[in-house]
């Protein structure tokens, strides 16, 4: 019995170490976006999944301006490693709102810096871009920079050594969360004028991220160049996929173009991305993509694509 007992502690023991130096994983802090490979890899050699309008949030059909359906602390805990949002003003204040503020009011743009600001705190090994849309011009200098700074999250943003970067110039997805500047952003219009020097982490998207056309309603994805701008031509740029399907529902003009929910499964799947990517590699020298920006992050595998296109087989 006695020895029965000590025979049993012991298997224990063994069993216990034994699924310590199975399971405890070494070298964490090797890992950068989740994956040790990416530590060496450029940040304009990567794919990153995207989130179209982030802020726009709802889990009702009827709020039809949405175009997600968790928050934007849930997209980062689901990988979502760029950030898509539009600025505009509110009673004084810089809020993201979807086309106007009458429609979908997202709140500040402050909190929401913060929210996210939070999430990078807790997770340093993370590069994270934001690809923020000025629709009413609203001054960089006066408006844009100082809400970054006063949610914090300035000193966490790349200041490239250059004004324009092409796709190779960037540094790795290591020595940006080694030097702690692990945060980019672009802004579509407006960055091209800013005279703050201190302004100077605001980048001028369309100079170095171009797309192809938005709120798309093919789901064969074509894919050309819709927007960009000089000096580098778009196979030297980042790329980013409009991967949000849309309904038209006045198919006249831009006609009225919402989410296309239903077809979210398909859309998000991987075969879907996959295409879109396929269809864009010829403007790009036959590279993935930069940016997979989607509706509805949490439906579908588009994880798992990025992944793939990032050339890992497995969604780990
Ligand atoms: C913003 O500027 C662009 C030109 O850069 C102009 O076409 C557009 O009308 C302006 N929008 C507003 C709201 O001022
Ligand atoms: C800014 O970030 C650096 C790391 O990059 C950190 O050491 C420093 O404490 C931060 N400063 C502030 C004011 O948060
Ligand atoms: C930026 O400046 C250029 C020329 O200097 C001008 O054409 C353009 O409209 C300006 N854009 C904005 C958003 O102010
Ligand atoms: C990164 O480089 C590899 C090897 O050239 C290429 O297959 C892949 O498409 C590139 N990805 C991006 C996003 O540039």
């Amino acid at each position: 019995m006695h020895f029965a007992l000590r025979l049993a502690a012991f298997a224990a023991l063994l069993l216990t170490s034994y699924s310590d130096a199975l399971f405890i994983p070494v070298k964490r802090d090797m890992l950068c976006n989740g994956h040790a490979a990416l530590c060496d890899r450029k940040y304009g050699n990567t794919t990153f999944l995207g989130s179209h309008d982030s802020f726009a949030v709802s889990t009702s059909v009827f709020a039809l301006a949405r175009t997600q359906e968790v928050d934007v602390p849930s997209q980062l805990r689901r990988g979502v490693r760029m950030l898509q949002a539009q600025g505009h003003m509110n009673g004084g204040k810089l809020h993201f709102c979807h086309n106007t503020c009458g429609l979908y009011d997202g709140g500040t743009v402050e909190q929401y810096l913060k929210d996210v600001k939070y999430f990078l705190d807790r997770h340093p090994n993370e590069v994270l871009t934001f690809i923020f849309t000025n629709p009413e011009n609203l001054s960089v200098d006066k408006v844009w920079k100082p809400v970054f700074d006063s949610s914090g999250i300035t000193n966490l943003t790349y200041v490239p050594p250059q004004p324009v970067m092409s796709r190779g110039d960037w540094p790795t997805l290591g020595e940006m969360i080694a030097s702690g500047k692990r945060v980019v952003v672009f802004l579509d219009k407006g960055a091209e004028n800013k005279t703050d020097p201190s302004s100077a982490f605001i980048l001028p998207q369309f100079q170095m991220v171009w797309e192809d056309p938005y709120d798309p309603t093919d789901p064969k994805w074509p894919c050309k160049v819709d927007r960009s701008a000089g000096p580098l031509a778009p196979s030297q740029q980042l790329n980013l996929m409009n991967h949000n399907l849309n309904v038209n529902l006045i198919p006249v003009g831009r006609g009225v173009r919402l989410p296309d929910r239903l077809s979210s499964p398909r859309t998000n799947g991987i075969r879907s991305i996959l295409k879109h990517a396929h269809n864009c590699a010829p403007l790009v020298e036959d590279r993935s993509p930069n940016f997979v920006m989607l509706d509805y992050v949490n439906v579908g595998q588009g994880l798992e694509a990025v992944n793939r296109l990032n050339g890992f087989a497995f969604n780990s």
